[in-house]
């Protein structure tokens, strides 16, 4: 695709993260924003696409419309989707995957319609070429997306290949980590502006911890990432992504005065956590103790705690309420001043925190309803 022309996008996210997507979208240029459930559509240039892959911190992936139609029978899926042109997207050594979303009494049986779309696909070949690109689940070069709603079909293509949420700095994991974009999406949603302090008392693998320190100093969220989708497309313009990667990089500045802090209960954890923190080069800038944050306190400091307890249902009810409540106590007790935002997946647990809440967000792990709410402490 040449530089200026315009296309068609959808960067996808998760519930309750669209508006400051769009934000991120308006701006990095993108234009005819429009946020929907769990996505964001928008237009821009190749540039643009770049971009929104390097710099957007809630977005799962960046899709790019290949065409839509109305389709009302998998005949029909399959010819229109034969008509395309795939030569332009995929080459006949490439492996290839299909991602669906379909909300379809049309098309009820969705992994048909995928299977209809992959024919017509490998079909498309076989008949030009006498030879066709080979199925790939598991690590395609291209990753084609088809959503279906209705008798409505878009057929994409993936512009990030992995997810979006795989920054590249986690090497290891905790029990329960939290999706990069959710965490970086809860740092955002906060009021961080003027604060001395920032805490996640309770870090795991210190997901929040880093996020919040690559937005503290401009760290473009893909920064340590070597591969995406676009990589391969025919039309890679590898001097386009290098000023794009350039430009974004110039405005990083580590040299703030916010102090980042950690801790975890569990020595394991507070090992991944500096490692992580290494792997995203921020050993220098993020401290991190094992500690029972039930016995802390820091008072007189102007700070804010950012923090996802856990929720874990393997845990007995009546002892994840009163670790919430201890929590709640401990926040009265010796952090006079602050505010703090609790994300956290058990509904029931949270009304144990024993604390007013200033402000409740609803925002979805995946299928986990859940709450970022927010206490300010007197
Ligand atoms: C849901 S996990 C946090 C996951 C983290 N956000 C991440 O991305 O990896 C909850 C963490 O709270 C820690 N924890 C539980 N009770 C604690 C306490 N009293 N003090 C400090 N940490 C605690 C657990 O060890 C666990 O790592």
């Amino acid at each position: 695709m040449s530089d200026n022309k315009i296309y068609d996008f959808t960067a996808k996210t998760f519930h309750g993260l669209e508006k400051i997507l769009a934000s991120e979208l308006k701006k990095i240029g993108a234009s005819e924003i429009k946020t929907g459930r769990r996505a964001v559509s928008f237009q821009g240039n190749k540039e643009t696409m770049y971009r929104a892959n390097y710099e957007i911190r809630t977005a799962l992936n960046i899709l790019q419309k290949i065409t839509y139609f109305k389709a009302n029978s998998s005949e029909e899926l399959y010819n229109k989707t034969k008509n395309i042109n795939w030569n332009n997207y995929i080459n006949i050594n490439d492996t290839f995957s299909i991602d669906k979303t379909v909300y379809s009494d049309i098309h009820k049986h969705s992994q048909f319609a995928a299977l209809k779309t992959k024919d017509a696909i490998a079909d498309f070949f076989t008949e030009n070429f006498k030879k066709r690109p080979s199925v790939n689940i598991k690590n395609p070069d291209k990753k084609i997306n088809l959503h279906i709603s209705g008798n409505k079909c878009t057929i994409s293509i993936d512009t990030s290949g992995d997810s979006l949420f795989k920054r590249g700095y986690r090497t290891a994991k905790g029990q329960a980590p939290l999706n990069e974009v959710l965490a970086a999406g809860i740092v955002m949603l906060s009021d961080y502006k003027d604060i001395e302090y920032f805490f996640d008392p309770m870090c795991g693998s210190g997901t929040i911890l880093i996020e919040a320190a690559r937005i503290f100093m401009n760290v473009p969220p893909l920064y340590g990432r070597k591969k995406f989708g676009f990589h391969k497309f025919p039309d890679y313009d590898y001097q386009l992504w290098n000023k794009v990667k350039r430009n974004a990089d110039k405005k990083i500045n580590k040299d703030i005065q916010i102090k980042i802090i950690g801790t975890d209960i569990d020595p394991e954890l507070v090992k991944i956590a500096l490692k992580n923190i290494s792997e995203a080069g921020l050993r220098h800038h993020i401290t991190v103790h094992n500690k029972d944050f039930l016995n802390t306190k820091f008072e007189n400091k102007n700070g804010l705690i950012i923090t996802n307890p856990p929720y874990d249902e393997r845990i007995k009810s009546s002892d994840i309420n009163k670790l919430y409540k201890e929590t709640g106590d401990t926040l009265k007790k010796g952090y006079k001043n602050w505010s703090a935002y609790i994300f956290s997946g058990n509904l029931n647990a949270v009304k144990h925190f024993g604390l007013k809440p200033s402000q409740k967000l609803e925002l979805y792990n995946g299928k986990i309803e859940c709450r970022l709410i927010k206490y300010d402490i007197f």
